[in-house]
């Protein structure tokens, strides 16, 4: 016995198999790769960028180099007239909001104090009334000597060299201080003798 069909005496083959389903593609690696580039042209891009901004600015920075702001500051040197303008037993305030300079003068000699407090550096104020200089920040005390008495201030006033010009008027010359702590008071142009 078989098992072939026949239609009117042939025999008819049997229909071949049906073909066996393909397995799924295994996902594409073009996507992840695109990705990639697009990272890494994007990196080269933000480098490029950061080394532009830092190229920039220390363009900048040269340009500031080259071209520094301009300070109008007083002179360091001033002729303050002549001696006998400077009354005896007097502090003279007028150069002291231009040039923060006391000029005083006692009995034998006019010198130039320094206007700024030994403490931290405030302008202390002349009061006539008090014989003294009061520093307004903490208190600080000066005599007209300028040597300290009260408050936190540990040493005295500066003093300022002050010497006669070729025509008489007094010069005071900041670029020069002395100190009384170091016996620099004593130095001849710490003071003028009159
Ligand atoms: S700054 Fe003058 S007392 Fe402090």
């Amino acid at each position: 016995m078989t098992d072939e069909k026949t239609t009117g005496g042939a025999p008819v083959e049997p229909a071949p198999p049906a073909p066996a389903p393909k397995p799924a593609a295994p996902p594409t690696k073009a996507a992840p790769a695109a990705m990639t580039r697009r990272g890494f042209l994007s990196t080269i891009g933000v480098a490029w960028t950061s080394f532009a901004a830092a190229c920039a600015a220390g363009a900048v920075a040269t340009g500031r180099f080259m071209f520094p702001n301009v300070l109008f500051e007083p002179p360091q040197s001033f002729k303050a007239g002549p001696p006998d303008e400077f009354l005896m037993g007097t502090v003279d305030n007028r150069f002291k909001e231009t040039f923060g300079v006391f000029v005083v003068r006692d009995e034998r000699s006019i010198y130039a104090l320094k206007a700024v407090c030994t403490h931290l550096g405030c302008t202390p104020n002349w009061l006539d009334a008090e014989n003294k200089f009061k520093c307004p920040c903490h208190g600080s005390g000066f005599y007209r000597t300028g040597v300290n008495f009260e408050g936190p201030a540990p040493r005295p006033l500066e003093r300022y060299r002050i010497v006669l010009a070729d025509d008489g008027q007094i010069i005071i010359d900041k670029t020069k201080s002395y100190a009384y702590e170091k016996g620099e008071w004593i130095n001849p142009e710490s003071f003028l003798s009159v």
